[in-house]
């Protein structure tokens, strides 16, 4: 089979061995769509130092499930599923609080320690806890983003503890940001901000309604714009999807005291807190890789029309056009937001 291999800080198309059950746990999916990520281009550019030279990339996708191994018995051949990002075996210490990014059987190994998504086929270990059987009145695009990009933006919301009435602070506007939002309103805060330094993801914010504001630090005093929208507090809940030096910093300029941040992006150098500055104002900050547990939930809600991530899909690309995706999905090209490689 053809499969987009990262080696030597290159990705190439290559031939591939069709991969095989090797444990009575796995599946092996016939993958139907798949999508490039931020974190791939982290993996490329060496930032991921775990990720291991010469596998398959990618950790989006849904598919078909063609062979299953003994012990899973919750899926059979021929489901269609949404894959989790994150391999987890849901038994051990980590996993039984939810904790999966670090299940000690797993955690981010699909295009990352063992082969990914980006190929024909791919194998799923612990298949029974990582692969999501999609409703019957749903199409792979409606669910391509769930096990990964969606969760995410949940996720993104669930770590700042989000209220009623609250108001929340979304930095970054792309795909990670936007479904944070999307999700946002699912909690009803009096109002869901944008920000980012790209207009054209603004008015997509505004336009889909998924932000009541939204602002670009670039042409604005964006700690004045948010002080005049609450009270002159500051917000209660910001979550961090845009992973730059400025966004992490105007993360908790932007917080009101005892404010909840969520550090949902990947930086690619280290940050600091100037701790006697800040000293005070009593922040709670949370970091976190995924913990992609709510699956079978935003199925549901994408199921039931509560949450749609289509407008995500910009462009479509031919597995065979891979490379030529990831530089569009790079570079912006075509105000891109996630491209989807068909098979
Ligand atoms: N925690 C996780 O498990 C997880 C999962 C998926 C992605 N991620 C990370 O989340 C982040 C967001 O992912 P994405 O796919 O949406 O990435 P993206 O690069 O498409 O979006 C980031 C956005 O931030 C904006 N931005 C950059 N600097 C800014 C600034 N100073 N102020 C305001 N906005 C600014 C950019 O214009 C862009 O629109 C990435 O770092 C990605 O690696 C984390
Ligand atoms: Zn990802
Ligand atoms: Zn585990």
């Amino acid at each position: 089979m053809k499969a987009l291999v990262w080696e030597n800080n290159r990705i190439e198309l290559k031939e591939k061995n069709l991969p095989k059950i090797i444990h009575p746990r796995d599946a092996i999916v016939k993958v139907k769509l798949s999508s490039i990520c931020t974190s791939d281009l982290h993996i490329i550019k060496g930032f991921v130092p775990k990720a291991k030279s010469g596998i398959v990339l990618g950790h989006e996708f849904v598919g078909e499930i063609v062979e299953i191994g003994s012990e899973i018995k919750n899926l059979k051949i021929g489901d269609r599923v949404s894959a989790n990002c994150e391999t987890f075996c849901g038994e051990c210490y980590f996993c039984k609080k939810g904790f999966i990014n670090n299940c000690e059987n797993g955690g981010w190994e699909l295009g990352c320690t063992i082969d990914g998504c980006q190929a024909e086929f791919v194998r799923v270990p612990y298949a029974d806890m990582g692969l999501t059987k999609i409703p019957e009145n749903l199409s792979y695009e409606n669910a391509l983003f769930v096990g990964d990009i969606l969760a995410s933006g949940y996720f993104g919301v669930e770590l700042c503890n989000l209220q009623k009435g609250e108001t929340i602070a979304v930095i970054g506007a792309g795909p990670v940001g936007l479904c944070s939002m999307a999700c946002a309103k699912n909690f009803n805060p009096s109002k869901i901000i944008a920000i980012d330094i790209n207009n054209t993801r603004l008015k997509k914010a505004k336009d889909l309604n998924l932000a009541n504001y939204t602002f670009n630090p670039n042409e604005c005093d964006i700690e004045k714009e948010i002080k005049n929208l609450t009270q002159y507090r500051g917000v209660d809940c910001v979550v961090e999807a845009a992973g730059s030096n400025e966004s992490f910093k105007m993360a908790w300029e932007i917080a009101r005291a005892n404010a909840n941040i969520a550090i949902v992006a990947m930086y690619e150098e280290n940050q600091t807190l100037p701790l006697p500055q800040m000293y005070g104002k009593n922040l709670v900050f949370k970091t976190g890789g995924v913990d992609a547990i709510h699956s079978e939930e935003l199925l549901d809600m994408i199921s039931k029309g509560i949450i749609n991530t289509d407008f995500l899909i910009t462009q479509t690309y031919p597995f065979k056009k891979i490379i030529e995706a990831y530089d569009f999905f790079e570079n912006h090209k075509n105000d891109c937001l996630k491209v989807a490689i068909t098979y």
